[in-house]
């Protein structure tokens, strides 16, 4: 993994020419920080990220990024304290409702990645009514990971890739790395070119463990993801397209 400061950057604006990244994965943290260092608490952090979250996704949807997948909650997460997360809880409600409410007028098609039977009722059925009312569009991809990981993401492909194989429906013989794919909840979209982590840690946490096995990584240890700004996302794909991917070859 790259480190990337910001302060190394020279230009932030994105220039005509550049190879746009196909596909992009954030992991949007470093909310309780920034709401630590205003003497605020950490559930002010997550109400100004999800407000970042709004502004770079209507961004990445602008300069025409085709899929972007934001880590928003992970399968760790839980062992937060009871009131972040039902903090949590209620932020996720009025970004659907929010959604819902400008469905008309948008052309992002919104997905839920993870175990979402874990959540209430009421906002099980918010993202499903999200999802269907978004899924006709021809716009970017927006993937909203929530209580996902990585490694579950994995088991549950696993098991479902046995149960068809127990029913008939797949031969294990014709098992490959294309079939693990197509089992995982990113199935038939592409693995991600670029990962951006604000706040500075240098971990994935579990996030698109599979599909990052050749994703360019941009940490960037100066900006907690509420003050994350379109040209930050500008300077991490300019970052990105000045990287040399290599698959493995020369
Ligand atoms: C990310 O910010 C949001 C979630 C994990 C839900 P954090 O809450 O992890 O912020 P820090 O890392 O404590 O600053
Ligand atoms: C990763 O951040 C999960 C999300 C941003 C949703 P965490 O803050 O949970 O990760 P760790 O605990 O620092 O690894
Ligand atoms: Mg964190």
């Amino acid at each position: 993994m790259a480190i990337f400061s910001k302060k190394a950057k020279i230009t932030q604006a994105l220039p005509d020419d550049i190879v746009l990244p196909k596909h992009i994965g954030i992991i949007m943290d470093g909310n309780g920080r920034w709401a630590k260092k205003r003497g605020l608490p950490r559930t002010a952090g997550h109400s100004a990220g999800s407000s970042t979250f709004k502004k770079i996704a209507r961004y990445c949807s602008d300069i025409g990024i085709k899929y972007l997948t934001v880590y928003a909650f992970s399968t760790e997460n839980w062992r937060r304290p009871a009131e972040e997360i039902e903090s949590l809880m209620k932020i996720f409600k009025s970004y659907m409702l929010e959604a819902i409410r400008d469905f008309k007028d948008d052309t992002i098609v919104v997905r839920f990645i993870g175990d979402t039977s874990k959540f209430s009722q009421e906002l099980q059925d918010l993202m499903k009514e999200t999802e269907q009312g978004s899924k006709d569009r021809a716009g970017m991809v927006l993937n909203i990971a929530v209580n996902y990981g990585g490694r579950a993401e994995i088991v549950t492909a696993i098991k479902n890739i046995c149960a068809d194989v127990n029913s008939g429906e797949l031969d294990i013989d014709n098992i490959n790395e294309q079939t693990v794919s197509d089992y995982l909840y990113t199935a038939g979209q592409p693995d991600p070119d670029l990962i951006i982590r604000p706040s500075g840690e240098y971990r994935t946490s579990n996030f698109l463990l599979w599909q990052s096995a050749y994703s360019e990584y941009v940490i960037m240890d100066d900006v907690l993801w509420p003050d994350f700004t379109k040209e930050d996302i500008n300077s991490a794909i300019i970052e990105y397209s000045k990287r040399n991917r290599r698959y493995g070859g020369v």
